[in-house]
């Protein structure tokens, strides 16, 4: 790719692009954000989407998910509302009740899932697809940004590419895919890359090996969604979450043994880390 239109987003960034939060604000300031994840089998992944996305400084959040899972997170994320997920039913006007929409963590696909997901495309907001949501499928020409959230894995399936093939040339082939099928494709792992529609990209330089457990992209998901529904522009709203992300890992390991980390707990570090920031 044009590297010449790549850059590290670095700490500098991020304090230089936090929105303004003090003065006449209202929670309809920093916007409702839709949480469509989990399940009866993984209702966890919602709740630490919906934490990451709490703690990060979305205004309101509803989550849409199936009953067995609301009964568990709603005592873990008292502060969300929860819409009782029915994929045949279309939601009407998203644009106008929600600022942003994260599809995919704790779901697995099916054909259902793929036409809601159709469905949301078509409707002005921005999305962040993420886990189940995340397949080889062709995007609409739209206005609203799109966020991919790959690990390689995910990458290989929906980018028809093998993984083998993926370590060694990620920033080349996430900017491909980005740029053909204009959507910014965040390819997560050590040095997660930020591949944008029009060429650029970002390199992130935080975050280690304690994220290598399941739980820790959930997070991440909620937290891009706080973002895109609080931040003028998308950039800044991918780079800042992915940047903050790894920050809490790495102020975890300051304080605790690599191996201990846990999603819902290395979510608490996102106070301190955000207070150091601002
Ligand atoms: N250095 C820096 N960051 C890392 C590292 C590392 N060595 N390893 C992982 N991370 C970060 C990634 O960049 C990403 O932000 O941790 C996060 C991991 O996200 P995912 O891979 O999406 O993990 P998660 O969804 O929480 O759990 C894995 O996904 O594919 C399914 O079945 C799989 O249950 C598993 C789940
Ligand atoms: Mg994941």
């Amino acid at each position: 790719p044009h590297t010449s239109k790549w850059k590290v987003w670095s700490e500098e960034d991020v304090i230089r692009s936090l929105p303004e939060r003090s003065g006449n604000v209202h929670k309809g300031t920093f916007g409702t954000g839709l949480l469509v994840a989990g399940s009866d089998d993984m209702p966890g992944s919602a709740a630490l989407a919906a934490i990451g996305a709490m703690r990060m400084g979305i205004g309101k959040l509803s989550v849409f998910t199936e009953s067995g899972a609301r009964n568990v997170i709603a005592t873990l994320v008292p502060e969300a509302t929860y819409l009782k997920r029915d994929f045949s039913k279309r939601l009407n006007d998203l644009g106008q009740k929600f600022a942003g929409v994260a599809i995919g963590p704790g779901i697995e696909p099916d054909e259902q899932l793929e036409s809601f997901i159709h469905g949301v495309l078509k409707e002005p907001l921005p999305v962040v697809l993420d886990a189940g949501a995340l397949h080889k499928r062709a995007y609409p020409k739209r206005t609203a940004p799109v966020v991919l959230t790959p690990h390689p894995g995910e990458f290989s399936r929906m980018a028809g590419i093998p993984t083998g093939q993926i370590a060694s040339d990620r920033l080349r082939l996430a900017s491909a895919y980005a740029q053909e099928h204009g959507v910014i494709v965040v390819l997560k792992g050590q040095y997660t890359v930020m591949a944008f529609p029009d060429g650029s990209g970002y390199v992130n330089t935080t975050g280690n090996s304690s994220l290598a457990k399941g739980g820790s992209g959930d997070t991440l998901t909620g937290m891009l969604l706080a973002n895109i529904c609080t931040y003028a522009n998308i950039k800044e709203a991918v780079a800042n979450a992915v940047y903050i992300h790894g920050a809490c890992a790495d102020l975890w390991i300051r304080e605790n043994g690599s191996a201990t980390l846990t999603a819902h707990e290395f979510s608490r570090l996102l106070p301190k880390v955000m207070h150091q920031l601002e």
